[in-house]
C-alpha cells in the first residue's frame, strides 16, 4: 500500500498488535506539527497555539465521531497508553464508589495488574471471571455494585467481547461501574465498540496507526467517582495557598481531570490523522486484510504440527509447535526478516497458569500486510 512505502520487501512486519505501522499521513501530521506550528495548545495567544488547539479540539471531536458517541454525554483526554489510562482512572476512584472489582482471565497485565492493585488499595474483594470461547462473558458473574474492567478485544487471538452492550447493561443495572479496555479493537473491529455505553474506554493510539499516545474516553458524570490526586499545571482555573479550583468544575473543560501537565500536542494531532487515514480506506484495503488473515489461518490450522490457538480468523494469530521452542523459533523468524512476537504477550496469568501453554508465538497482520509476506511466513514455517 501507497502509505507505507518506506516498507523494505525484506521487512516483514508481524507485530501489528504491539504497534502498527504508522501510514506516511500520520508521520506528516506529527512532521508538520513540530516543523510549522510547535507551541503549546490551550494556554496562548499567538497563531502557532491557535492552530495547536483548533487540532486538537478537531481530535477529541473525531475520537468521539469515530466511536459514534456523543460529545453531550462523553469527554476525550489524552494520556501515555492503555496502560496508563486504566491506572490513571482505578488510582482516583473514591473509596466506597464501588464494593468488588471485576476482571476476566484473559486480560491483557494492563488491566489484570491494576485491579490488583485496586482491589488491595481499597480493601475489596477482586474476583476473575471467564470468558466463553467466543470471548462473551456470562452476565450472572456480574455481582452488585462492582467496577467491571474487561478488554473487548484479545490481544492473544482477537477474540471480542461478543456480547458487550449486555455486560453494560448488567453491570450498570446493578449499579456498577464499567471500563473497557479497547486496545485491540480500535484499529480493526471499532463497530463493536460504536454506540455502546460504557463509564470509560482506554485504548492507544499506537496500536490504531496512531502516534504513540494514550486516550481516555469517559461518561461526562463519571467524574463524580473520583478522588483527583494526580493534579498539576493545566487543570486549574485558579490556585490559592492551600488550595486550587479544578478547571474540570466548568462542563467544557472536563478532559483536563486526566491531562496534568503539557500534553503531547503533536502525537493528539498527528492521531487525528490517523482516525482521517482509516476512515478513508477503500474497502479493498479492508478486503486485502481480510484474505491474508484467512490464508494465514488456514496455514496454521491445517498444520499437524502447530496449534493453533485462535478459534477464528482474526488479524492476532497465536500458536505453538509441539516440541519446538517458541523462541528459538520466533529467532529462526527473525533471520528471514519476520518480525513476530515470542513468549506469553503480557497474559501471563491465562496462557501460563490457567491453560498451561509453553510459550506462544503472535504473528498480528496489518493493512501494511503484503501477500508476498504472507507466503514468505508460510515458507519460512513450513521449511522450520
Ligand atoms: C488488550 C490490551 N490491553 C492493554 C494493552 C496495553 O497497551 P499499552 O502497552 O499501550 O499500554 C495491550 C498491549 O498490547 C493490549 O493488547
Amino acid at each position: 500500500m501507497q502509505d507505507f512505502a518506506y516498507l523494505k520487501p525484506k521487512d516483514i512486519y508481524m507485530d501489528t498488535a504491539c504497534q502498527s505501522l504508522r501510514p506516511q499521513p500520520v508521520i506528516d501530521a506529527l512532521n508538520d506539527y513540530y516543523t510549522e506550528f510547535n507551541s503549546c495548545g490551550e494556554r496562548v495567544k499567538y497563531q502557532w497555539g491557535r492552530t495547536t488547539d483548533q487540532k486538537v479540539s478537531a481530535t477529541r471531536q473525531k475520537v468521539l465521531k469515530y466511536l459514534k458517541l456523543s460529545s453531550r454525554e462523553y469527554f476525550v483526554s489524552f494520556t501515555l497508553n492503555t496502560t496508563y489510562g486504566i491506572n490513571l482512572i482505578l488510582q482516583q476512584l473514591k473509596s466506597g464508589a464501588v464494593k468488588t472489582v471485576i476482571t476476566s482471565d484473559i486480560e491483557h497485565n494492563s488491566p489484570f495488574l491494576a485491579t490488583m492493585s485496586f482491589a488491595k488499595k481499597q480493601q475489596i474483594p477482586r474476583q476473575i471471571i471467564s470468558r466463553d470461547p467466543d470471548g462473551s462473558v456470562d452476565v450472572s458473574q456480574i455481582p452488585e455494585r462492582a467496577l467491571v474492567v474487561l478488554n473487548c478485544a484479545s490481544n492473544i487471538d482477537g477474540r471480542r467481547l461478543e456480547n458487550i452492550k449486555e455486560v453494560i447493561k448488567a453491570t450498570h443495572k446493578k449499579g456498577g461501574l464499567i471500563i473497557i479496555d479497547a486496545a485491540q479493537a480500535m484499529a480493526h473491529q471499532v463497530e463493536i465498540l460504536q454506540k455502546t455505553s460504557p463509564d470509560a474506554i482506554c485504548f492507544s493510539a499506537h496500536k490504531m496507526y496512531g502516534p504513540s499516545l494514550g486516550v481516555i474516553v469517559a461518561r461526562k458524570d463519571f467524574i463524580k467517582h473520583l478522588e483527583p490526586s494526580f493534579v498539576g499545571g493545566g487543570m486549574v482555573d485558579d490556585v490559592e495557598k492551600d488550595r486550587y479550583y479544578l478547571s474540570a468544575d466548568n462542563q467544557d473543560h472536563l478532559f483536563t481531570i486526566f491531562e496534568p501537565g503539557l500534553q503531547a500536542w503533536g502525537e493528539i494531532i498527528a492521531l487525528g490523522a490517523s482516525i482521517d487515514w482509516l476512515n478513508s480506506l477503500p474497502k479493498t484495503v479492508k478486503k486485502n486484510l481480510d484474505i491474508q488473515t484467512r490464508h494465514l489461518y488456514d496455514f496454521l490450522a491445517d498444520h499437524p504440527k502447530i496449534k493453533l490457538i485462535n478459534q477464528a480468523p482474526t488479524p492476532v494469530l497465536s500458536f505453538y509447535v509441539d516440541g519446538l521452542d517458541s523462541h528459538l523459533l520466533g529467532q529462526a523468524l527473525a533471520d528471514q526478516g519476520i518480525m513476530a512476537r515470542t513468549g506469553y504477550f503480557c497474559v501471563h496469568y491465562y496462557l501460563d497458569h490457567i491453560m498451561h501453554y509453553p510459550p506462544l508465538i503472535r504473528l498480528s497482520l496489518g493493512y501494511h500486510t503484503r501477500s508476498e509476506d504472507i507466503g514468505q511466513v508460510i515458507q519460512a514455517l513450513s521449511k522450520i
